[in-house]
């Protein structure tokens, strides 16, 4: 993932940017940016976040490939989303470390994830490199999957142009997506999460996942960076 990515591709990688000399030591502990014709001043802003972020440390040392693994670790805790699961898909996988959480929670769970991006393999998931919005993606992830999933997660998040409301809605269209998709592949009993950007026109989409699923709530994990609009919506109890 590179340092100038958007979007998605921000929160993703963990891994790498603490070496190859793109920091220093200051003299308070803190991993100082060493400015470099060429880069941006978003690059350095991204680089300097990633340095001294607790969370892009702690994945670093817990193996995991993004530190968006504490998301789903938090999300869990608090709602029990990985008891018991068999079937998971996992929308917007790379760079793998959601998936990662489900495989060391769950080692003989079936994992189905797909993303845009090249994930580099995972024992237990079944990855494929494609998108989402694709109409045939829907029909290729069951196959794949080769049965009822018990938990569908979407972190899947559309890349930033920096317009507010039409980053918003190019990402809710993804969640809207993902919440059709879970509808026709979750057993009964089963959950859905989801990242939304809190910006108003998901209450249709609420209301929707209200008559399907016996319970709807809103989290925003501590590892969620505060800056950051995201949330995420946890519907558990479909109704089939
Ligand atoms: C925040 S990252 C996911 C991080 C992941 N949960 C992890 O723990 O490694 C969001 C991902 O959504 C993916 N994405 C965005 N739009 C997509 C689409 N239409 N189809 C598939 N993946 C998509 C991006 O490529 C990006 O890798």
């Amino acid at each position: 993932m590179s340092a100038g990515g958007k979007g998605g591709g921000k929160s993703g990688g963990s891994g790498g940017s603490g070496g190859g000399g793109l920091g220093g030591r200051s003299q308070g502990g803190r991993e100082r940016v060493r400015t470099a014709r060429g880069r941006s001043a978003s690059s350095v802003r991204w680089l300097d976040r990633q340095l001294n972020d607790p969370y892009v440390k702690r994945a670093q040392a817990d193996g995991y490939r993004a530190r968006a693994a504490y998301k789903l670790l938090e999300l869990d805790q608090r709602f029990g989303l990985l008891r018991g699961v068999n079937r998971v898909v996992d929308l917007g996988a790379a760079p793998g470390g959601w998936s990662q959480v489900v495989l060391r929670a769950r080692p003989q769970c079936s994992v189905v994830g797909i993303d845009l991006l090249p994930v580099e393999p995972l024992a237990g998931l079944t990855f494929l490199q494609l998108d989402f919005l694709r109409e045939d993606a829907a029909e290729q992830l069951e196959l794949a999957l080769g049965g009822a999933a018990d938990l569908v997660l979407s972190d899947m998040a559309a890349n930033t142009v920096g317009h507010h409301a039409t980053d918003h809605l190019r990402t809710m269209a993804l969640v809207e997506a993902a919440a059709g998709f879970a509808a026709t592949i979750l057993a009964p009993g089963g959950a859905f999460v989801a990242k939304v950007l809190a910006g108003g026109a998901e209450s249709h989409l609420v209301a929707e996942l209200k008559r399907q699923f016996a319970s709807v709530k809103h989290a925003k994990p501590p590892a969620s960076r505060k800056e950051s609009s995201e949330t995420y919506v946890i519907a558990q109890g479909f109704k089939g």
